[in-house]
C-alpha cells in the first residue's frame, strides 16, 4: 500500500496502477474508519481493479472551528485497516495541499447545496463539492464510491459531476448499521452512553414513518407527524431537520404519496448532530 501526502507523489501512485492496466476506484473519507466505510471500499473494489482512498478532514465543510477541532482522527489505526482492506494507494494531504495560499476557486451546486441541510449548515455542501472535485483532479478514478446515508451529499456531487463533465461514475451504497440499528458515523463515539442508547430513536422515527407508507393512502403530512411525534417522545433528542422530499430532485413534497420519496432527518444529541435517511415508495 502506498502512502502519498503530495498531489505528485499521488499522481505517480495512480500513474503506476494505470500503467499496470488496473482501472482505479476511489472512496473519499474524512478517516477515523469504520465498517460504514470499509463497505465503501468493498463496494468500490467490486467496479474496480485498485482503490485509493484518501484521508482528509477537509476544514471548509465544518462551520463551527469547534466541530472541525473535535472531529476525531487516527490515522495509524486507519492505515492499518486500510492495508488488511487491500487498498492500494493511501492520499494523506495536509490543508495546504488540498488549499494553497492564493487559491480562490470553489466548486458549488448552486440549488442543491443550500436547500434542506444546506439551509441549516451555510457552506458545507459548497465545502464537500469544492474539495471532492479538487480530489478527483488529483486522482483522477473511474469510479468514486459515497454513502447513501449522507443522501443530499451524494445526489449533490452526481450533480457536480455530471454538470462538470467529470469522467467518473458515481456509486452510492446502502448505509451500513450498528447490530441495533444506528446508522454508523465517526461522531457516534462522542455520545454519551445515555444519548447512544436514546440515538436508536433515528431509526425508529424512519421505521415509523415506513410504516404509514405502506397504507396506500398516505400523506406527506402524515409522515412528518409520524416522525415528529417519535422523535419528540425522546427527551435527549431534538430534531433539527425533517425533509420529506422527491427521491432525486430533492423537490420538497406535500398532499399524498405518489412515488419514490427520500426522508432525512438530523438530530441533535446536546452538541452531536446525527443524521438519517430512508426512501420509502407508496
Ligand atoms: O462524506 C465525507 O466523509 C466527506 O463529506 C467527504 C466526501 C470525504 C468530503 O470531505
Amino acid at each position: 500500500m502506498l502512502i502519498c501526502r503530495s498531489v505528485s507523489e499521488c499522481r505517480q501512485a495512480i500513474a503506476g496502477l494505470r500503467q499496470n492496466g488496473q482501472s482505479v476506484g476511489m472512496v473519499p473519507t474524512m478517516g477515523y474508519l469504520h465498517a460504514g466505510h470499509m463497505s465503501l471500499i468493498k463496494t468500490a473494489q467490486a467496479h474496480a481493479d485498485a482503490i485509493a482512498v484518501s484521508i482528509f478532514v477537509n476544514p471548509t465543510q465544518f462551520g463551527e472551528a469547534a466541530d472541525l477541532d473535535a472531529y476525531p482522527r487516527d490515522v495509524e489505526r486507519d492505515l492499518a485497516l486500510l492495508k488488511e482492506a487491500g487498498v492500494a494507494v493511501v492520499f494523506l494531504p495536509e490543508v495546504e495541499t488540498m488549499y494553497p495560499s492564493g487559491d480562490e476557486t470553489i466548486v458549488e451546486t448552486t440549488r442543491l447545496a443550500n436547500m434542506l441541510h444546506g439551509e441549516v449548515r451555510p457552506g458545507h455542501f459548497r465545502g464537500v463539492t469544492t474539495v471532492v472535485a479538487r480530489l478527483f483532479n488529483i486522482v483522477q478514478p473511474d469510479v468514486a464510491v459515497f454513502g447513501e446515508k449522507d443522501y443530499q451529499q451524494l445526489q449533490v456531487i452526481k450533480r457536480m459531476v455530471a454538470d462538470l463533465h467529470m469522467p467518473v461514475q458515481i456509486i452510492g451504497a446502502p448505509t451500513v448499521r450498528e447490530a441495533d440499528g444506528l446508522a454508523m458515523s465517526s461522531r457516534n463515539v462522542r455520545l454519551s452512553p445515555e444519548d447512544r442508547a436514546a440515538a436508536l430513536v433515528l431509526s425508529r422515527a424512519l421505521d415509523a414513518a415506513e410504516a404509514v407508507a405502506a397504507d396506500a393512502d398516505a400523506t406527506i403530512e402524515q409522515l412528518q407527524a409520524a416522525i415528529a411525534d417519535t422523535i419528540s417522545a425522546e427527551t435527549r433528542a431534538a430534531l433539527k431537520g425533517l425533509d420529506i422530499v422527491a427521491a432525486e430532485t430533492l423537490n420538497t413534497l406535500t398532499g399524498p404519496l405518489t412515488g419514490p420519496t427520500a426522508i432525512m432527518i438530523s438530530v441533535a444529541f446536546g452538541d452531536i448532530l446525527l443524521i438519517d435517511q430512508r426512501v420509502v415508495t407508496p
